[in-house]
């Protein structure tokens, strides 16, 4: 640890905490994890990376429980045990300077698409708009594996979400609130299709109003999402 990491937090690693834990009680409150799964991180713009602290209650959690890690994963500064998804988070932002948060978490509905293997389609116009085209799933690998991090980073390719098989969710977005949003589409959406499935054959969006949307996906990514590429 250096003296800065030592000396009293900066301002941009106070903001990055509380960030990252409104979407963390945020993402609690809603119901997309029970008890203490999930995990949410957000980059700092200092080289670290803000992580939710493994195995603690989401109402409990205050900014001071937060780790702060850098590249690598090594602890730069807190006292907490980082989530022991922490090789997962820093995959997505190793492979993408633009993403600012990252979300991990076990949505109801979206899950039922994890356990059964499948994707979910893009059947309604804002999961292109937010996530970019369907949430597509990566294949199993153990919980907090560096495997399963170079898994999730592979299959999320230039799109917001990408289930886990067997396990949840993972999404990123420009901030931590930003990575929420987009769960939060992702699980609406798996509701909305398995509820439509038994209703009968769902139908699909045009394919042009897919393409022109997806562009609409890329260019808010392009110009409007930061990180500290
Ligand atoms: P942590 O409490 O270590 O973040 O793990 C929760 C989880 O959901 C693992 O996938």
């Amino acid at each position: 640890m250096n003296a800065e990491d030592r000396a009293a937090p900066s301002r941009a690693r106070q903001e990055a905490a509380r960030a990252v834990l409104e979407a963390a009680q945020a993402m609690y409150a809603k119901g997309l994890v029970e008890g203490t799964a999930g995990n949410v991180s957000g980059r700092v713009g200092d080289g670290t990376f803000c992580l939710t602290p493994s195995s603690l209650g989401y109402e409990a959690m205050r900014t001071s429980d937060l780790v702060f890690v850098d590249a690598d994963g090594g602890a730069v500064a807190g006292d907490g045990h980082p989530s022991s998804e922490k090789a997962l988070h820093l995959s997505c932002y190793r492979q993408w300077a633009e993403v600012g948060g990252v979300v991990h978490c076990h949505p109801l509905y979206a899950s039922m698409f994890a356990v059964a293997r499948q994707s979910i389609p893009a059947a309604i116009e804002e999961v292109v708009i937010y996530i970019g085209g369907d949430v597509e799933i990566c294949d199993y690998h153990l919980t907090g594996s560096d495997e399963l991090g170079e898994a999730v980073a592979g299959a999320l390719g230039e799109r917001s979400a990408v289930l886990m098989a067997n396990h949840g969710l993972v999404t990123v977005g420009r901030d931590p609130a930003d990575a929420l949003h987009a769960a939060l589409v992702v699980e609406r959406t798996a509701h909305i299709v398995w509820g439509a499935r038994l209703l009968g054959t769902p139908g699909s969006v045009p394919e042009k109003v897919n393409q022109d949307f997806a562009a609409v996906y890329r260019w808010v990514r392009e110009s409007s999402w930061g990180g500290d590429a």
